[in-house]
């Protein structure tokens, strides 16, 4: 039984996490293989709201193992503390659910100072990251200075490397002006959590393999999206990581012949957070109706940092390229219920470039950032779909706008969602 790559096909917070929650029913083991606590994956259980950074959804699922792979950055005092949220909701965390690889790399206090001190030196021209420290601890593994999760078995050597890392991330911080860390404290308080994690780590690729030889059904979970990586991405307001079907391999640690499904999640209209260029982006009324108030929790507000999130028409160019980098074999559409009650909507199907027309993503960022979208205009529908579940029951206008969404990216579409709620899925036969 082989493997299912979930990956998110705009800039994330497509839904993924629903979506995995969904997907997780029916797996054995469910799989983080990039990025850190940046990711914020909400999902509802009945009167339950759990928001997850680290943890695979697959948590809420109790024949589920979760794995945290070697391919993340993970910060072992957030984990510890979302594992002490999710148990306190009433859901077992021990470390036979949870497994986190040996090869992991470690986000320490550092790495969360030097990306504010960063962020603080780009000025104009800040990513808007997420503060969590994720670039500069890649930038330690490229760097082949980081420290991974094997090291905590000597708690010892592991406290010396903490340090050091911390007194060298000081002489930075102190030449961009920034107060330096207490490499003390911040150690002490890392080794407090680190013992705690200790228990947890394995040899997550041998275990992956294991159960995938054993007949084991992995769904590998996606966070961030396509337009979010650090090579397929408009970089530089990307991400450091790969969240694409590529960095699943690379970021567990198994063959591609074990991939039989990779699903791409869209959201039925366009969301950004951060900078970088966002074609169809809508300025005033039309962009604050899709955002919503932030009454709601799955209005368009960031999860991880609370920021109202750019939002616009959907961008077909954007999808067909994400389709592309990760070979989609099936497309979920989320929120399509946000869309009632519009006149009418618009798909980006090209762009204008400097007087030329496009259908294909530009390359470099000055492209990308003068690109105009071409729109393709569509029917809108007035009725509330939350209540839908059979594809024959939605308006014809909303069957016909998801149904050339699939059209305009060339991927079978597999389901489209209607609200937050586990239920709100209407599955399409395929
Ligand atoms: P970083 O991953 O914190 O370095 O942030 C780099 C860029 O990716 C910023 O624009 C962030 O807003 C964006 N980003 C990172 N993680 C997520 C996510 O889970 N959802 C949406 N945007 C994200």
């Amino acid at each position: 039984m082989p493997a299912t790559v979930l990956v998110g096909a705009q800039w994330g917070d497509e839904g993924k996490g629903r979506v995995a929650d969904w997907l997780a029913a029916e797996s054995n083991v469910v799989a983080r293989f990039a990025g850190g606590d940046n990711a914020g994956h909400t999902v509802v259980v009945g009167d339950k709201i759990f928001k997850l950074h680290l943890i695979p959804s697959g948590i809420l699922h109790p024949q589920v193992t979760c794995v945290l792979g070697n391919g993340m950055v993970i910060n072992v005092i957030n984990l510890m503390k979302e594992i002490d949220q999710i148990e306190g909701m009433g859901v077992s965390v021990t470390p036979e659910r949870l497994i986190v690889s040996s090869r992991a790399h470690l986000i320490t206090p550092a790495h969360i100072a030097l990306d504010a001190a960063a962020e603080k030196a780009r000025g104009s021209g800040a990513i808007g990251t997420t503060l969590r420290g994720i670039g500069p601890a890649y930038m330690d593994k490229t760097g082949r200075r980081g420290i991974r999760a094997g090291q905590i078995a000597d708690m010892e050597a592991f406290g010396d490397a903490l340090f050091e890392m911390m007194e060298r991330a000081n002489v930075q911080l102190v030449a961009q002006g920034q107060p330096p860390l207490d490499p003390k404290a911040a150690t002490a308080e890392y080794l407090a959590a680190a013992v705690r994690l200790q228990p947890y780590i394995r040899d997550t690729s041998a275990y992956l393999n294991e159960r995938l030889k054993a007949g084991g059904r992995v769904l590998c979970e996606g966070a961030q999206g396509t337009l979010l990586d650090i090579d397929h991405g408009d970089y530089p307001y990307v991400t450091s990581s790969s969240p694409t079907a590529g960095g699943a391999l690379i970021g567990l640690g198994f063959g591609p012949r074990h991939v039989d499904r990779v699903v791409g999640v869209a959201k039925a209209f366009s969301t950004r957070v951060g900078a970088g260029p966002m074609p169809t982006e809508l300025q005033g009324a039309l962009g604050d109706r899709l955002r919503g108030t932030g009454e709601n929790f799955w209005d368009e507000f960031g999860t991880t940092t609370g920021r109202p999130r750019r939002c616009g028409w959907l961008d077909a160019v954007v999808l067909r390229y994400a389709a592309q980098v990760s070979g989609f074999t099936d497309l979920v559409v989320t929120k399509l219920d946000v869309l009632s009650g519009f006149d009418e909507l618009k798909i980006a199907v090209g762009y204008e470039v400097n007087g030329k027309h496009v259908t294909t993503l530009p390359t470099t960022l000055r492209e990308l950032e003068q690109a105009q979208p071409v729109y393709e205009i569509m029917t809108g529908w007035k009725e509330d779909i939350t209540a839908v579940r059979q594809p024959g029951d939605l308006p014809t206008a909303a069957l016909d706008y998801v149904r050339r969404v699939s059209e305009l990216c060339e991927v079978p579409l597999r389901s489209v969602s209607v609200g937050p709620e586990r239920d709100q899925l209407v599955h399409f036969g395929n």
